[in-house]
């Protein structure tokens, strides 16, 4: 879906205190994954926990447009029959990915180096997104790209007919890419390799080995090598989609920052590439813990406790630690805002080029909230004022973008005065069932 309807503006009002079990939906890098890598295995992919999220709808249309037969049996519960690797036919029509950079960016990937031409495009916020970091290393597989300027959507790729395997070396940490290339790396011969100085969430390695392929990890000084063998079979698997951890951050700081609160968020994938924030707020001096720890279809999982922490205090975040937690740095800035003392978050630039320039719309809306920050290209401060001091009393835009919506909403829960954003719409892309989930623990929420 281009665009999102009509603008839903929505306000949230100050809890009393946010307590219960919050179930949030599935993963939503595991749930694409899943629907991608089951279009290119042979056999049937049954998958259960699947995020429903826009962005995730997205896809499972997209893989029946490249011929994959996709069906939703019951509620979060899909089965993929796939066409195999290089099966993919050529889609009719334009394939439209909504909101979503994984989505775009991974089906690119996968389609690149069969003989068949696809046009992409996206809604407003991702047609201004940035997709020649994963065009130009396509092109060494040998495929071609027609697109508008600066490498944005709508934009063509013609697959590569004999392609060649590729080295490539990831200049910007990001997990998107370097799937990218290791889907495009199935069918073409021989051995590709990506190195990434930085490690980032490692889904499509884990998935890749479930369905078969041969996919080796080499961690040296530098950083870290990739490599997978092409022209695998990949066989059929079944997946249970673990809870999104990006997800859960919302439900965890809502709880941390609204006085009197205690609430469980149960079954949260804790992927080290992916827990950042967990320990981020653990040295913040958050009350939370992590109970029932145990594996789940290849992931660490655990039940997450959070409770009302009013001696939260400011710190440095460093920038190694940005790639685990990227998407969690908007609502970071608001449980920070609410901690006594500065937050530095440095080394993260790459939310300039998220679903939204994150650092300047989590600036501005905390501005029109009454906290101070300062920002650069790629450092975001925050001056906290302290448990239950932040003034609210503004509407913030949330640019299309889910996680800046919601970051929003969750820091009007704990201000002084309610707290609006102009639209709520682009949360249904991560995570649908966001308002009747905070209502159930206690949120006042009201569409405005
Ligand atoms: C994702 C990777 C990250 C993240 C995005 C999901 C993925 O993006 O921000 O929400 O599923 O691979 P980058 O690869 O651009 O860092």
């Amino acid at each position: 879906m281009s665009g999102h309807g009509d603008p839903i503006p929505m306000t949230a009002h100050k809890a009393s205190a946010l307590t219960g079990t919050a179930e949030v939906p599935g993963d939503k890098s595991v749930s694409h994954r899943a629907l991608i890598l089951g279009a290119m295995a042979v056999g049937e992919t049954k998958i259960t926990g699947l995020l429903e999220g826009q962005d995730v709808l997205d896809t499972a249309k997209a893989m029946r447009a490249f011929g994959a037969e996709v069906t939703q049996h019951a509620p979060g519960n899909w089965s993929v029959h796939g066409v195999g690797v290089g099966g993919f036919a050529e889609p009719e029509d334009v394939i439209d990915c909504g909101n979503s950079g994984t989505g775009v960016r991974l089906i690119m990937g996968a389609m690149a180096t069969s003989p068949i031409t696809a046009t992409f495009t996206g809604d407003a916020s991702l047609r201004k997104r940035p997709m020649s970091r994963v065009t130009d290393p396509l092109s060494m597989f040998g495929t071609q790209t027609v697109g508008r300027s600066g490498g944005r959507l709508p934009m063509t790729l013609i697959g590569a007919e004999d392609p060649i395997p590729v080295l490539y070396e990831v200049p910007v940490p990001s997990a998107q890419v370097k799937s990218a290339i290791l889907l495009a790396g199935l069918n073409a011969p021989g051995q590709t390799v990506v190195f990434e100085a930085e490690a980032t969430r490692d889904h499509t390695e884990r998935m890749l080995r479930g369905f078969g392929a041969e996919v080796r990890v080499e961690v040296g000084e530098r950083g870290q090598t990739i490599t997978v063998t092409g022209e695998p079979e990949l066989e059929a698997q079944s997946i249970a989609v673990p809870r999104d951890p990006s997800s859960a951050a919302f439900p965890v700081c809502a709880a941390l920052i609204v006085e009197g609160s205690d609430v469980l968020v149960p079954g949260i994938g804790l992927n080290p590439t992916r827990a950042g924030l967990y320990q981020t707020l653990r040295e913040m001096g958050a009350n939370l813990t992590f109970e029932n720890e145990r594996e789940e279809g290849g992931e660490p999982v655990a039940d997450l406790r959070a409770k009302f922490s009013d001696k939260l205090v400011g710190i440095d975040v460093p920038p190694e630690r940005a790639p685990s937690m990227i998407d969690e740095y908007p609502i970071l800035s608001v449980v920070a805002a609410y901690a006594k003392g500065k937050t530095v978050m440095r080394g993260v630039k790459e939310l300039r080029v998220k679903e939204s320039d994150r650092i300047d719309a989590m600036a501005r809306g905390l501005e029109a909230c009454g906290v101070k920050v300062e920002e650069d290209e790629d450092t975001f401060t925050v001056h906290g004022l302290g448990a239950g001091n932040v003034p609210g009393g503004a509407t913030c835009e949330s640019r299309l973008d889910h996680r800046i919506a919601m970051s929003f909403l969750i820091c009007g829960m704990a201000s002084k005065k309610p707290v609006s954003v102009d639209d709520g719409g682009p949360i249904a892309t991560s995570f649908p069932i966001f308002e009747p989930l905070m209502e159930e623990l206690g949120a006042k929420l009201e569409r405005t």
